[in-house]
């Protein structure tokens, strides 16, 4: 499913590994394959039924760390490793894991990681909207089929969740708060009984073991379609935070920020880290509504100013540098970005963003260029 296998049509890609490199993104199991190989290979602890890895193993590979045959896995997540311990310790139990925080604070990213390192698989995804039907978290029908033959388990269409449930997998469902409550019901069956019943065929599918979900939410969501307690009660919930200190969330973009690139096969980009560090400070500043010193109070803007929003500032900008710069990134390039992100709102973000620029950005030594690329960028 994830990679055409040796069925797929003549014209398809070939199928060896490397055919990944022409995507745009590749999944985290094809992006990471050598890393989870190499885990796997290494890896004697005990691993509950159907994982490819131990839970230990699935740690390190979301923290990163070095293997003793000397194979460095890289940190994917940074963050405190309890706070990983504790949800993948999640996975191996009964419970379902609810990833919650503000938007930008990884959640999708780490259930993606936590899927491909569980089950090898990280494409069984439902994506909650408002508009979430039941069929994507139970199962549909192939209409002409239905009409021709009547329903039949060929006419059935699985949703990733019975596909999770048949193969003993880790089902995704993202943004589970938007999803309405009569959808989220049928959830619930799901995860207590851990079967799904296909009455039309007079029959079942009941989850193989390794079976959970890893569901995502966000904190400002809450009250959208708040959930049933009896929903929440299947679930165990770890909150991601905001990263704790402007260090922590400069070496999350730096690095991140080094995988887009070469992923986009942008050029690497020297001494950018100076200029990730304002727009993570930036970001901080406006965020929290005051300056690192703590000593001027700021109005707050409207926009959530995430760790990824400033990631995509950065390479938005390393685009710019290298297309139309000498492919040095400087504060022009970050500028409009930044005032992208900031100024949501025309009205009350314009004029916070302009009580920053002169209070804070103005005064600041060696801030000068960003200072005037910041005003021009506004209008
Ligand atoms: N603590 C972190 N460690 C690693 N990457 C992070 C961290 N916080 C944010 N990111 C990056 O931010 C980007 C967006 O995260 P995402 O999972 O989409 O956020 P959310 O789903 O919480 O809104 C990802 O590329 C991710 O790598
Ligand atoms: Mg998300």
């Amino acid at each position: 499913m994830s990679q055409p296998g040796p069925t797929a049509h003549a014209d398809a890609a070939p199928s060896a590994p490397e055919s990944d490199a022409h995507l745009l993104r590749a999944h985290a199991e094809q992006a990471f394959a050598a890393e989870l190989a190499a885990l796997a290979a290494q890896d004697d602890a005990l691993r509950p039924p159907s994982w490819r890895l131990s839970p230990g193993a699935v740690v390190t590979y979301l923290l990163g760390g070095t293997l003793p045959d000397g194979t460095v896995v890289t940190p994917k997540y940074v963050g405190p490793r309890r706070l990983v311990e504790v949800a993948v310790a999640t996975l191996a139990t009964d419970r379902a894991l609810l990833l919650l925080g503000v938007p930008g604070t990884a959640k999708t990213w780490v259930s993606e990681h936590l899927a491909a390192a569980v089950s090898g698989d990280s494409t069984l995804l439902v994506q909650g909207t408002a508009g979430t039907p039941e069929e994507a978290v139970r199962y549909g029908w192939n209409y002409a089929r239905l009409i021709a033959e009547g329903p039949s388990a060929a006419a059935l269409v699985p949703s990733p969740v019975m596909v999770a449930m048949r193969e003993g997998k880790v089902a995704r469902i993202e943004e589970l708060t938007r999803i309405p409550s009569d959808v989220q019901d049928a959830l619930i069956t799901v995860l207590s009984e851990k079967s799904l019943p296909v009455p039309e065929l007079g029959t079942e599918v009941q989850a193989v073991r390794g079976f959970t979900v890893i569901a995502t939410a966000n904190d400002r969501d809450r009250g959208v379609n708040e959930l049933s307690s009896a929903l929440r009660r299947r679930f165990s919930t770890v909150v991601l935070p905001l990263p704790a200190t402007a260090e922590e969330e400069v070496s999350i973009v730096v690095q991140r920020v080094e995988q887009l690139g070469a992923s986009l096969e942008l050029p690497p980009v020297p001494d950018a880290v100076e200029e990730i560090r304002r727009v993570v400070t930036v970001f901080r500043e406006l965020r929290g509504g005051r300056t690192e010193d703590g000593r001027t109070t700021l109005k707050q803007p409207s926009g959530t100013l995430s760790t990824a929003e400033a990631i995509s500032v950065v390479v938005n900008g390393i685009a710019l540098a290298t297309h139309f710069g000498d492919g040095v990134l400087r504060a022009a390039d970050t500028a409009a970005g930044v005032v992208g992100a900031v100024v949501r709102d025309p009205v009350a973000d314009r004029v916070a963003w302009s009580e920053y620029l002169e209070a804070v950005v103005r005064e600041r030594e060696g801030w000068a260029h960003f200072y005037r690329a910041g005003r021009e960028a506004a209008g």
